[in-house]
């Protein structure tokens, strides 16, 4: 079969033959895949720097999709790691984790927004008590995890979204999306942080895609600002796009109420993912959240990896 391989960390994968898969257990089962996500979660796998990387090479990349299974059903499926990823004429799928879709379901949309809309999704729903009604600050918000995560705090009955994000033009449509006020983080680091203290110093909820420098300083200021500093307020790590450490003042943990905690693999049972993906399949169907998703041929993967874009999502079609 076609598939996009890599044989290289140093090199974009390429479309060259792969061999088949082949189930191997009882609920494996071989799928012709019809649609799979470019998320920045794969580059990091196919660059060998994810922290689940397992750095066997060669390996197909690609961690999701949708696909049509030997048994007929469509399904979207979340795949382990493996050398068989989605980017493929055909992959392997443990139907535990997979969810059959209906057959009208639209295998772009589901392979472009499931992923970075299950960020905020599953946070908002295993990593914290979230309540209808209050409050959300959401950090990056201009990205696609971020653009999902003020639709699904809004859909999760969220009082007030705080959305902050460098892109002006993004940021401003955001406000159509669900965001009842918006923070530029464009600027210099104490100037934005000043403006976040403002915004969101009554948030209960921080989502987080930034973390590195603009969330220390982020933290220490919506801190300080808290006019009730017994209020519980809990910061969900999600992403790392500004740098993947981040000085956090000591301080901030101790003059308030704040929890830290992560949310992605590891930090959530693969069964308590599974639990959440029939909902948010159904909520993407029925329209619920805005998709930005642009097709390209499995063929051309290697024009898709030099393709950093980030406004739409790319997801990769192996027979189009
Ligand atoms: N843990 C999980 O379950 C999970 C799931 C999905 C995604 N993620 C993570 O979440 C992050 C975002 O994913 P995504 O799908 O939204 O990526 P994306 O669509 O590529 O968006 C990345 C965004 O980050 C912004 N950005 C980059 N550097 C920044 C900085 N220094 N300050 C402020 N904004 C900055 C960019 O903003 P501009 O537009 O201003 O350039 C861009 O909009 C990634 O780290 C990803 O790995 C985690």
């Amino acid at each position: 079969m076609k598939a996009a391989v890599v044989s290289s960390f140093d090199r974009p994968p390429r479309y060259e033959d792969f061999p088949d898969p082949a189930p191997a257990g009882d609920h494996e089962l071989v799928v012709d895949v019809l649609a799979a996500g470019l998320h920045p979660r794969v580059r990091f796998q196919a660059g060998g720097f994810h922290y689940t990387s397992t750095d066997e090479l060669p390996l197909v990349p690609g961690i999701d999709g949708v696909g049509r299974g030997s048994d007929g059903l469509l399904r979207y499926f979340v795949l382990p790691d493996t050398t068989y990823g989605a980017m493929a004429e055909r992959t392997v799928i443990d139907t535990r984790r997979s969810i059959v879709l209906a057959e009208h379901s639209d295998p772009v949309a589901l392979a472009a927004a499931m992923n970075p809309a299950m960020s905020s999704w599953v946070a908002l729903r295993q990593r914290v008590d979230f309540q209808a009604g209050q409050r959300v600050l959401v950090l990056g918000a201009t990205g696609n995890a971020g653009q999902m995560a003020v639709q699904v705090a809004k859909l999760l009955g969220a009082g007030g979204i705080v959305a902050a994000g460098r892109d002006a033009a993004r940021l401003a449509k955001l406000r159509q999306l669900g965001a009842t006020q918006t923070v530029s983080l464009d600027g210099a680091l104490d100037r934005v942080a000043a403006g976040l203290g403002h915004a969101a110093s009554d948030v209960d909820v921080v989502i987080d895609y930034l973390w590195g420098e603009p969330t220390a300083a982020a933290m220490a200021a919506i801190v300080t600002a808290r006019a009730d500093r017994g209020k519980p307020l809990t910061w969900i790590e999600i992403g790392s796009v500004a740098g993947p450490t981040a000085q956090i003042p000591s301080a901030a943990l101790r003059a308030a109420r704040l929890m830290i905690v992560g949310s992605g693999q590891g930090s959530i049972g693969a069964g308590e993912y599974l639990a959440e993906l029939p909902a948010l399949a159904e909520a993407i169907s029925a329209g619920g959240l805005d998709v930005h998703a642009r097709t390209m041929p499995l063929a051309a993967v290697e024009q898709a990896w030099a393709d950093t874009d980030a406004t739409q999502r790319i997801v990769l079609i192996p027979r189009p």
